[in-house]
């Protein structure tokens, strides 16, 4: 979902900002742009990679000065061409702007800068906002944004220069993240840590309605009507290392095989097997609230929700508590019921995502504890939560959610035991559960040694275009989330569902062939899947069964079995979606689509 950097200091900026927008090239975008001002303001754009900015570049002069801003986009008002991309100037005042987010109120303030005799060039809403910037602009830059921010309505993140003070960068934020990282006599301002952590380690994240103005000797924050504000300063922690590419083809490819170490990695320091008990160092100021907490509603969407879904399983199941989860972007608008001794869990890989983001706003608002499951370190979400647990399973640049998806159904296993374990779980039961749930690790890597398997079965079915995938219980999210890797992916139509559902309707869908993936485990509901595999067998549906090392009688209804080793059913959807991971890959790479950067798609939705 698009990205900023912009930087002021005493190196040349423009091969800063195109590392930078580099980095930030998983975030997904459709066009890049860059700004530099050396005496005069000098603007490149280009429609699609940054490779292609960077070329249009090569030679090009005027942009060797050490203050500029760049962009990548992801369209939301006017189409993708070069003239939509930003940096958007305005027509009297030496402006340049980027922006992430919607000026929601664009249409209206357009009007209003028309009548006062501004002539727009581009379809966006950003363009208003520059140029609304240059309308307000008497000599103060600051005071400028700071102006047509109270202005404005909707999201944004944004980096502004201007012709007039060559050596002044001043950024803001409401609703999309922006940081701002401090070096010595330079600064660089990034929509995530990853864009400024090969620059310094010391950062702040800009609040809702912060305003930045900066320049090489410092920095002042302050909101959109001029009140000081004391940034909280950060240590970042993003080992770089981690985010290369090493040896995979891809980093979808790479974070599914980087299973096994993130959740070891999650789980270090957090289960004590000796005690059977929990460290959950960021529930203990409220964790005696947390066990007395009478519901648990969990928000999310996407790859994030089939997780919390799975979470609102575990609490009622190892926690005795109620549970409910649900689409954040639902539940902030249905006016909901938060009582006395309510929990909100939000769960999320970026912390950005702006629905679950607004969900929790409208979860505090109402009274409610609010706890986040979230990977990025210092992110929005995680600054809003009263408390909650780190991922920790280092950055994931895919856009398709794989490492991250283990990651938080661990955490949420773990939040739901440490509730357990205060509640009515004994010492036993606690501490067969933690140790299986230590050997998770081991049962993918088990799963991952079947990857040519994989490959194999997905050849067989890959040119087939609608798929359908079933599962009961606590791999009913999972069939969700295995049809969602497909589509979001491969661009096949899959369907998940629970598997009963499936002839509530679903099941005319079935022609001859159709492959239909059973998540078909030694669960609960073994028989009952059983049954619903012979009813698609009956109408010519191709069986992919995921199922439990040593089951014979699955081969005889299954054109085709992707065994898993044996686990609890609590904890088997982390194993049983690493088949669905790697099938969904294989499909993405044999119909020969962008892997790491599918169509249309963004890793972060930081707008509505
Ligand atoms: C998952 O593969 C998708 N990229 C998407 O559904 C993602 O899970 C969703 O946008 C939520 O993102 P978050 O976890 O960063 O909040
Ligand atoms: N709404 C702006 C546009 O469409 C910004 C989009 C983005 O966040 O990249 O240009």
């Amino acid at each position: 979902m698009c990205g900023i950097v912009a930087y002021i200091g005493s190196k040349p900026a423009q091969p800063l900002l195109l590392e930078g927008l580099k980095r930030l090239e998983y975030r997904g975008y459709d066009s890049a742009g860059l700004a530099v001002l050396n005496g005069s303001l000098n603007v490149a754009r280009a429609v699609g990679r940054v490779v292609n900015l960077e070329t249009k570049l090569k030679g090009l002069p005027g942009f060797d000065g050490t203050l500029g801003l760049a962009h990548t986009r992801w369209a939301t008002h006017g189409g993708v061409t070069e003239l939509n991309a930003h940096p958007h100037q305005d027509d009297k005042s030496g402006i340049a702007l980027v922006h992430n987010g919607i000026i929601e109120n664009y249409v209206s303030l357009k009007a209003l800068l028309s009548e006062r005799g501004h002539t727009f060039k581009t379809d966006t809403d950003t363009e208003v906002l520059a140029m609304l910037i240059g309308e307000l602009y008497e000599g103060d830059l600051e005071a400028a944004v700071q102006a047509a921010l109270r202005e404005v309505t909707g999201a944004y993140a944004i980096a502004v220069i201007c012709a007039q003070e060559p050596d002044v960068l001043v950024c803001a934020r409401k609703g999309s993240p922006l940081m701002v990282g401090v070096g010595a006599g330079e600064c660089i301002v990034a929509s995530d840590p990853s864009a400024i952590v090969a620059h310094t380690s010391q950062a702040f994240a800009l609040d809702d309605y912060n305003v930045a103005r900066i320049t090489r000797e410092g920095f002042r924050t302050s909101t959109i009507d001029n009140k000081p504000v004391t940034p909280k300063m950060m240590q970042l922690e993003l080992d770089l290392e981690q985010a290369e590419l090493g040896t995979y083809e891809h980093y979808m490819l790479k974070e599914i095989f980087e299973q096994p170490a993130s959740l070891r990695t999650t789980m270090r320091g957090r289960v004590d097997l000796k005690e059977g008990k929990i460290v959950l160092g960021g529930l203990m100021d409220c964790a005696k609230e947390l066990v007395k907490s009478r519901r648990y509603i969990l928000i999310a969407q996407g790859t994030a929700l089939h997780a919390a879904m799975i979470g609102e399983y575990l609490l009622e199941d190892l926690a005795k508590v109620p549970a409910e989860c649900e689409y954040a972007s639902e539940f902030r608008y249905r006016n909901p019921i938060i009582e006395d001794g309510t929990v909100v869990v939000a769960v999320s890989q970026s912390g950005e995502t702006i629905d679950t983001l607004a969900a929790l706003h409208e979860a505090k608002d109402r009274g409610a504890l609010t706890l986040g499951a979230i990977n990025v370190v210092g992110s929005t979400l995680s600054r809003d939560t009263d408390a909650g647990v780190y991922l920790r399973v280092g950055p994931e640049i895919g856009v398709a959610s794989t490492k991250a998806f283990t990651g938080q159904v661990a955490v949420l296993t773990l939040i739901s035991l440490f509730l357990a374990r205060r509640r009515f779980m004994s010492d036993e039961q606690a501490r067969t559960l933690l140790d299986e749930l230590t050997k998770i690790p081991d049962a993918i890597e088990r799963v991952l040694e079947s990857n040519d398997t994989i490959r194999r079965v997905t050849e067989k079915y890959v040119e087939r275009d609608n798929w359908l995938f079933l599962g009961r219980g606590y791999n009913y999210p999972t069939a969700l989330e295995g049809a969602l890797k497909l589509k979001e992916i491969s661009y096949i139509h899959a369907e998940g569902m629970p598997a009963a559902e499936m002839k509530h309707g679903p099941i005319a869908l079935i022609d001859e062939g159709m492959p239909v993936v059973f998540i078909a485990n030694k669960g609960p509901q073994y028989d009952k899947v059983i049954n619903n595999i012979e009813e698609v067998r009956t109408r010519g549906g191709h069986i992919i069964a995921v199922a439990t090392e040593g089951d014979e009688r699955i081969k005889t209804v299954a054109q085709d079995v992707l065994y898993v080793p044996d686990v609890p059913d609590c904890l088997s959807p982390m194993v049983t979606v690493v088949p669905l991971q790697l099938l969904a890959y294989h499909a993405a790479v044999l119909r020969g689509h962008d892997v790491d950067k599918p169509r249309n798609l963004a890793k972060s939705v930081t707008v509505e």
